[in-house]
């Protein structure tokens, strides 16, 4: 949870990925924390406008992360939009691991030298077509997947940070995967005393903050 410590409004701090860390060098004698923040409302705003030399208020890191990944796993990592600083640890984690990142349009994404990996296992889709793939990221995990299947019947797990709309709609798909989704939901407090961030799931009313914010997509509830 980060938010410009002298502001009183908005006075709630904002969650975010912590995208990376950086060890301690010549310019950075502590180290570093990544973030990558796309511009919402008021409070990213204000992350915007911080000069270097700012002091931050920070509380973290919170909740739980990705679960780990079995020898005989495969994973496949998607990203959608601003999601793709969560799943940035991931690939760094887990070399070699095919990334499926799909965005409207060009001008939203991250430079692809931001991923540090090869750019064989980076999958780039775009819905206007300026970069990647014109289609929407979940058309063409679908399609890998079926030719991963010609010849691969092991377990397949999906690690996947995006809207809420896109895990709605990888609920509703046939994947033959076992799928955990980053939820990012609005928060307030962002350690479990609020109530402001429940999401309904199969074992009960879940805070994302405390108990996630990743879930395995199974067990949540879609109201509507
Ligand atoms: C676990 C988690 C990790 C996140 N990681 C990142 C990240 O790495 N980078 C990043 O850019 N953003 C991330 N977000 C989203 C980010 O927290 C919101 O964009 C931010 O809180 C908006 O604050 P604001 O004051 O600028 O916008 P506000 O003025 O509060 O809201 C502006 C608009 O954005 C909508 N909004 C607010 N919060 C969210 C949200 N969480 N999801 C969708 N819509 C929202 C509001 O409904 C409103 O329409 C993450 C959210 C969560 C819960
Ligand atoms: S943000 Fe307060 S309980 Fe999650």
């Amino acid at each position: 949870m980060i938010g410009p410590g002298e502001y009183i409004d908005p006075l709630l701090l904002r969650p975010f990925s912590l995208a990376d860390i950086t060890p301690p060098d010549d310019k950075h004698p502590n180290g570093s924390l990544i973030f990558f923040i796309r511009v919402a409302g008021k409070g990213t705003n204000i992350l915007k406008r911080l000069t270097v030399g700012t002091s931050l208020s920070v509380i973290g890191p919170l909740g739980l992360g990705f679960p780990p990944v079995a020898d005989d796993e495969k994973l496949l990592v998607v990203a959608g939009g601003i999601g793709i600083a969560s799943v940035l640890g991931l690939t760094k984690k887990y070399q070699g691991v095919p990334l499926f990142y799909g965005d409207r349009t060009k001008g939203r994404m991250l430079n692809i030298e931001w991923l540090e990996m090869p750019e064989d296992d980076i999958h780039i889709t775009t819905d206007d077509g300026s970069c990647g793939k014109k289609c929407g990221v979940l058309e063409f995990l679908e399609s890998h997947i079926s030719q991963l299947r010609e010849s691969y019947t092991g377990k397949i797990k999906i690690y996947a940070c995006g809207p809420h709309g896109m895990y709605r709609a990888m609920a509703g798909m046939n994947l033959n995967a076992e799928v955990y989704v980053s939820l990012e939901t609005p928060m307030a407090c962002g350690v479990g005393t609020c109530l402001g961030c429940a999401v309904d799931t199969v074992n009960g009313l879940k805070m994302v903050c405390k108990d996630g914010p990743v879930f395995n997509l199974k067990d949540i509830i879609w109201d509507g």
